[in-house]
């Protein structure tokens, strides 16, 4: 957003952007250039919460908790050596906020439990984790557990993969049923009235106006002159986003909006293959990590198979066919990839040449890296630091949503 020096900008809040990661193992490049480079993009733009998905990991690894115990700060290092600026975004830990199991409970109790078995992930992890025992309950509830997480955050965005669309898809679903059984907050309509009060009577009027429109034509015209009044209400002296939320669920006649409805957030990623060509994942072996060691590095892409078809020197190659091909994709310039691909379809380089700008392109990008996590390597202090100050910041807007939510449910006595 750009803004001239002349003209105030108006202060409006970011949008918060919320999403996790299971600390299962060091982080990969796979994971940087899927994931992480976007959450870095994201900071600037949005109010961005990150967690550690802990709970999460244990949905699957419930009998290796050593796994997870080892690469819960470990994962966050490698989160601020991708970029991620403790300063600018919030880093959390899962299990530090019972918040977010007592939203889960709730949330539970209405939610079917066909919804859960049709969400499409449940039925392919099984079947992908044959060697764990996932006919739990914990396993089953997980994606209620991940609504629960984007929901008590009042999440706008969630930055997800194509994989996790059916968990954003459920959450929104789950936060409807919410909204319609409990957005009815007592004391509604009275709370309505004061809302109105302080528009001043002519903008009452005239959204009234607009509402029965609304709600007898659907008019669309209506809507955006209501909207308009919402809008200039904005600046208005002791308006706040409360009262707008509760004149949008009387416009509408659905309550008051509790939970919002998130909206996953899928930005264009770059798919970086692992060293075989299938889907870089640690239990593929095929991954490099992101803080390898320079000396693995080269090794392992000295070590990557090419063209199965390219068996001697003098053999012309197909790139198409060749892994590395799909590095040079994500790691070259243009005129390097034209060199590549015209040097192993004219026989012209050799793979080892071929694979020589891959190895110097990822030694570099991991320099920054292997900078930024030097001093939390030496002090780990500094990282607990981090999550110590960031679940904090979740925790006071946790705690309010489940203020929120507990009144909604007749549990304040
Ligand atoms: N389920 C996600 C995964 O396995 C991690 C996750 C948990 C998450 N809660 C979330 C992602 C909330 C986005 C939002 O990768
Ligand atoms: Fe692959 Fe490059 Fe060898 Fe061609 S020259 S097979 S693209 S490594």
């Amino acid at each position: 957003m750009t803004s001239d020096a002349t003209t105030p900008v108006p202060r409006t809040a970011k949008s918060r952007v919320l999403s996790g990661m299971r600390p299962t193992g060091a982080l990969h490049l796979g994971h940087y250039h899927g994931a992480l480079k976007n959450w870095v993009r994201l900071q600037d733009e949005f109010d961005c919460f990150y967690f550690v998905a802990d709970w999460h990991a244990l949905t699957t690894h419930y009998e290796d908790r050593e796994v997870i115990e080892r690469n819960v700060y470990e994962m966050v290092i490698d989160w601020v050596a991708a970029g991620l600026d403790p300063e600018r975004c919030t880093i959390f830990l899962q299990s530090r906020l019972a918040e977010h199991a007592e939203l889960f409970t709730l949330l539970a109790m209405g939610t079917p439990l066909g919804w859960l078995e049709r969400v499409p992930t449940y039925k392919d992890q099984m079947e992908k984790l044959k060697d764990r025992d996932l006919a739990t309950y914990g396993f089953l509830g997980y994606p209620l557990l991940q609504a629960a997480d984007i929901l008590i955050y009042k999440a706008a965005y969630v930055p997800v993969g194509e994989d996790q669309s059916s968990h954003v898809e459920l959450t929104r679903e789950v936060a409807r049923r919410f909204n319609h059984l409990y957005g009815k907050v007592p004391g509604f309509d009275a709370k309505v009235q004061a809302a109105l009060a302080k528009l001043g009577k002519d903008d009452a009027r005239y959204f009234e106006k607009q509402r029965k429109a609304y709600q007898e034509s659907g008019s669309q015209e209506a809507q955006a002159k209501a909207d308009s009044i919402l809008k200039k209400a904005a600046a208005l002296d002791g308006w706040t986003p409360d009262d707008e939320e509760l004149l949008l669920g009387h416009f509408k006649g659905t309550g008051k909006t509790i939970l919002p409805e998130p909206q996953a957030l899928h930005t264009e990623v770059t798919k970086l293959p692992g060293l075989d060509g299938e889907k870089m994942s640690k239990s593929y072996g095929n991954t490099i990590a992101m803080r390898e060691e320079p000396a693995v590095v080269e090794q392992k892409i000295k070590k990557m198979p090419t063209d199965p078809q390219r068996v001697r020197r003098t053999d012309k190659g197909d790139p198409n066919r060749c892994p590395v091909w799909q590095f040079h994709q994500v790691y070259s310039d243009a005129p390097t990839k034209e060199w590549a691909f015209h040097g192993c379809t004219t026989a012209g380089i050799g793979c080892l040449d071929c694979k020589q700008p891959v190895i110097d392109a990822i030694k570099k990008e991991q320099e920054p890296w292997r900078e930024r996590a030097e001093p939390y390597l030496t002090n780990p202090k500094h990282v607990h630091w981090i999550v110590e100050v960031g679940t904090e910041r979740a925790r006071s807007v946790a705690r309010n949503t489940m203020k929120d939510v507990r009144a909604a449910m007749g549990l304040n006595y």
